[in-house]
């Protein structure tokens, strides 16, 4: 009997609904859950029941019998949380499979685990691809973004599996690409969550200063919000502001004023901020987003400084110019947070020698994925003109935005300062912008400090680059 067309281990939400979405697509599904705390084992359980009855998705109760049951050269995808438990995983499958087989890691792994364990695999004669999957629950079941990179020989039949089940655009093409080597594929995907991040700041900024500012209502901001979600602006995290904001508790009153203010994170974006920081690459918007979460999990201590050292700024109220310009300040820093994050992929590209191609990775986030939109298809545009970063800098179009939307960008923060409302990432993406066009920094000054303290040196501007210089400070 021939086997199933494809393993997954893992019977979690994710796990559930692409075993649904390959089934739906044509594939026969083996699935196996490895011991679960009781609770999960039984909405797993749940699952076979109620939601595979009449499916070609079979389940197999030990790791020996699911292996099996793969027709060969076996795909097996883990739909397991990040961490050890991949390790562990591995260990397991290893003695059962043979050369040729393929392991895909479907979570958020951090990308040096995947290059170690893809270097370990091959050895074994195994492949092994670093799959970042985005869209969440309704993405893995009826279709999100994938981002594969790994083993390149298996490339042909990654990609062909992965688009059987990933989004399509309106033209139809599908939203996974084959991304580059190692850990690519995974090192996207921590990208586009750190992207995630700092989006979702910008418009919880945006939303702070319409509430506490300009003292609009729940409904009033969905409806701004909603304005804002359109052609160049549309996008999938403006939508679902959109209809958090307008969703009202049992009690009519808006639901989101019910909700406790201290985000949670898993660490995606804490991740995508180390690699930065080890590839020098600066991303200040998407680490301010990350703080801001980090400030707001310390609720007690904010409430107790809040109490002793409360906020005396006034506030305004409605003001139709300033909605305009707070258009312009989001939709200007959201570039900056694509910049960024592009910049990270650009740095990691050379480092790593993966040859990334920034527009075919744009491209497979315009659908699927929590930061589609469509600013993307102008990103994609732009990158296809030129390569070269800052995109905005070589796309006459783009570049023209960030100069009308300077003056209402610094007002938004002006007026943002002045009542006392934090909007860090707002502010850092001006402040980047601001540092790139500066052609003198104050960097001098830190060098002749560090060169105080620790003869480090430092270049002169009335010499060659390359030149070094130490002054004894003290004489
Ligand atoms: C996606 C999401 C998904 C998830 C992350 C971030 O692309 O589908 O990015 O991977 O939302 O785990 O979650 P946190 O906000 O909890 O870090």
């Amino acid at each position: 009997m021939k086997g199933a067309d494809i393993g997954i281990i893992g019977l979690g939400i994710m796990g559930q609904n692409i075993s649904l979405n390959f089934e739906r697509n044509g594939f026969s599904v083996s699935v196996y859950n490895r011991n679960m705390p009781p609770d999960e084992n039984r909405r797993s359980a749940e699952f076979i029941e109620t939601k595979c009855r009449d499916k070609r998705i079979k389940r197999l109760e030990n790791i020996g019998e699911f292996i099996r049951s793969i027709s060969k050269p076996r795909k097996i995808i883990l739909m397991i949380t990040a961490g050890a438990s991949v390790d562990q995983i591995i260990t397991e499958l290893l003695p059962g499979l043979e050369p040729g087989d393929i392991i895909i890691d479907g979570g958020n792994s951090y990308y040096s685990d995947t290059d170690r364990r893809l270097g370990m695999l091959e050895e074994h004669g195994i492949a092994f691809i670093g799959a970042g999957i985005s869209g969440g629950e309704w993405g893995a079941l009826n279709g999100p973004s994938i981002m594969p990179g790994g083993s390149s020989n298996v490339r042909m039949i990654i990609e062909s599996v992965f688009q059987a089940i990933s989004a399509r655009l309106d033209d139809g093409s599908p939203c996974c690409k084959w991304i580059g080597p190692g850990g690519s594929g995974h090192f996207v995907k921590m990208t586009h969550n750190g992207i995630e991040y700092g989006i979702m700041q910008l418009i919880a900024e945006s939303y702070d200063i319409m509430r506490r500012v300009l003292n609009m209502s729940v409904n009033e901001i969905a409806g701004v919000f909603g304005q804002w979600n359109s052609g160049i602006g549309a996008s999938y995290l403006l939508d679902i502001t959109v209809e958090v904001l307008r969703r009202n508790d049992a009690d009519g009153c808006p639901l989101i004023d019910k909700i406790l203010d201290s985000a949670n994170d898993k660490g995606s974006g804490r991740s995508m901020i180390n690699a930065a920081m080890e590839l020098g690459v600066p991303a200040p918007t998407i680490s301010a987003a990350i703080s801001a979460r980090l400030q707001s999990m310390n609720r007690e201590k904010r409430a107790e400084i809040s109490k002793a050292y409360s906020l005396n700024a006034g506030s305004l109220t409605k003001n139709g110019e300033i909605l305009g310009d707070l258009k312009e300040s989001y939709f200007l820093s959201l570039l900056t947070v694509f910049e960024q994050g592009l910049e990270l992929l650009y740095a990691a590209s050379e480092k790593y020698e993966w040859r990334l191609n920034l527009a075919d990775i744009v491209s497979v986030w315009k659908g699927g994925c929590i930061i589609q939109g469509g600013i993307l298809n102008t990103i994609e545009n732009a990158l296809k003109q030129s390569q070269s970063l800052p995109f905005f800098i070589n796309n006459q179009s783009l570049f023209q935005l960030f100069l009308n939307g300077d003056s209402p960008w610094r007002r938004v923060i002006s007026v943002a300062t002045s009542t006392g409302i934090p909007i860090p990432a707002i502010s850092a993406s001006l402040a980047w912008i601001d540092t790139m066009r500066s052609e003198r920094l104050p960097a001098s000054l830190i060098q002749a400090q560090r060169d105080y303290f620790g003869a480090h040196t430092y270049e002169r501007i009335d010499r060659a680059r390359g030149e070094f210089f130490h002054t004894r400070w003290k004489d």
